[in-house]
């Protein structure tokens, strides 16, 4: 049974790995030679990923790979993705490709606006707390400075603060609600330090306010929201529905009708809405790995987003107008290109590179695309040849390394599986004959 261990993270990397192959593994040589397997040779680069977090053991690899053929607002790009599901950037790389033969993507970001809330307990009047909240404003703001001023000169900083009574919902339940610009970076950190200062100065000068007594309000915690419905950006593709459709076996008309009423259920059903939204993440989360920022903060704040008319629904909408169709997704996304890990690791800053080093603007821009992209992909190809042929075709190289496959088993297996349709079973039985 493992055994209780203290000091853990005091220990060197490798008396760490020795306690746990020997607490957890009844074959430890072998567990302990995959967990060095992962390991770069490069100790430098090694030694910054261990520092990354604490009690490192090894590296967990996903793959990098690429979409190319993406226009967006007339601009070629290749798309960096880190993703382990099979299908993910073939499917982005086919969007891309069908948008570029009709026009490319259209974005625009609305607005940038990032929040972070102080919440407080307040038992007194609150015409009081109001005066007071009106008297420290200033100084809230000015006590910030030390923190603000390098932001400021970047053309970001705190946006405003407001005064919250939240007693309806909980008792005696107050925040400061601040709003703040964080240009290139995500500025979580920024925000947080500023919030932590607005939380000091507001207790500690109720002494300097008439009428105040200082144990009167109680700071519960300060910290930014992942909420950030004024950070949206919106990407869109557009074609008339004649140029929609490549496939032979259905016409231009049906493909959009069939499309069309996919996005609408989705947009009613939330069983669907969730699979559907999950698509879009497929594309998302890849492209914010890839470039080192927070795909938690992300996931929370497009699903909050997709919930807020009080029902979980389909962040991407399509009509069709006048013979023209127009499919686009609006999305909250906080995201950064300079500060955390963008000018640490150096995949992410080759991913940046890649993408001719973006604003935190452009990036929005770039990862909604790639979102709306995906959604594109899952359903043409639900409507039309269901998800499997596609997703098989690519999971095909999965199953034949679960069975070993050499070089020449997967080449005849996978030209077998050019003309026939892919399923664990057969892939198996495929191999199985092969190998008899
Ligand atoms: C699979 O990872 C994603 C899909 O299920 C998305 C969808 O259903 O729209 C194919």
């Amino acid at each position: 049974m493992p055994k209780y261990v203290s000091g853990f993270s005091k220990l060197s990397k490798s008396d760490k790995i020795n306690w746990i192959v020997d607490s957890y593994f009844s074959n430890n040589k072998e567990a302990k030679a995959i967990l060095k397997q992962y390991w770069n040779t490069n100790i430098e680069l090694q030694n910054l990923h261990d520092e990354f977090i604490e009690n490192t053991i090894t590296n967990y690899y996903l793959p990098l790979g690429v979409a190319p053929n993406f226009v967006i607002n007339g601009k070629h790009y290749t798309i960096p993705m880190a993703i382990e599901e099979s299908s993910v950037v073939a499917a982005a790389s086919k969007a891309a490709k069908f948008w570029l033969e009709r026009g490319g993507f259209k974005t625009e970001v609305i607005s940038t606006t990032k929040i972070g809330q102080v919440h407080f307990i307040y038992k007194g009047d609150f015409e009081i707390l109001k005066a007071y909240f009106e008297f420290i404003k200033p100084q809230l703001i000015a006590d910030t400075k030390f923190i603000t001023k390098n932001m400021e000169k970047r053309g970001g900083g705190i946006l405003d603060i407001e005064l919250i009574n939240k007693t309806k919902s909980l008792d005696n339940y107050y925040q400061l609600h601040a709003s703040f610009e964080t240009q290139d970076a995500m500025g979580a950190n920024f925000i947080n330090s500023c919030l932590e200062q607005f939380a000091k100065t507001f207790e500690e000068n109720t002494d300097n306010f008439e009428g105040f007594n200082s144990d009167e309000i109680k700071i519960i915690m300060s910290i930014l929201s992942n909420y950030v419905p004024n950070c949206l950006v919106k990407a869109e593709v557009s074609c008339k529905v004649s140029d929609l459709n490549e496939d032979k076996n259905i016409s231009s008309e049906e493909f959009a009708a069939k499309f069309l009423q996919a996005i609408k259920i989705a947009e009613v059903e939330p069983y669907r809405a969730v699979t559907h939204n999950k698509g879009i993440m497929n594309g998302i989360d890849a492209v914010i790995l890839a470039t080192g920022n927070d795909f938690r903060a992300v996931e929370a704040g497009v699903h909050a987003y997709a919930s807020r008319q009080g029902t979980y629904s389909s962040l991407t909408h399509a009509t069709v107008i006048d013979g023209v169709f127009r499919f686009w997704i609006e999305i909250p996304l906080a995201l950064g290109t300079v500060g955390g890990l963008t000018n640490l690791h150096p995949l992410v800053k080759l991913s940046l590179e890649l993408l001719g080093k973006p604003s935190a603007k452009e990036l929005m821009q770039i990862v909604a695309v790639a979102g709306l992209a995906q959604n594109f992909a899952a359903l043409r190809s639900l409507t039309t040849t269901g998800i499997q042929e596609g997703h098989m075709k690519m999971h095909l190289m999965n199953i034949l390394n679960q069975f070993n496959a050499n070089d020449q088993e997967k080449k005849t297996i996978v030209n077998h599986f050019k003309t026939n349709v892919v399923t664990h079973s057969a892939v198996v039985e495929a191999i199985e004959k092969l190998r008899q």
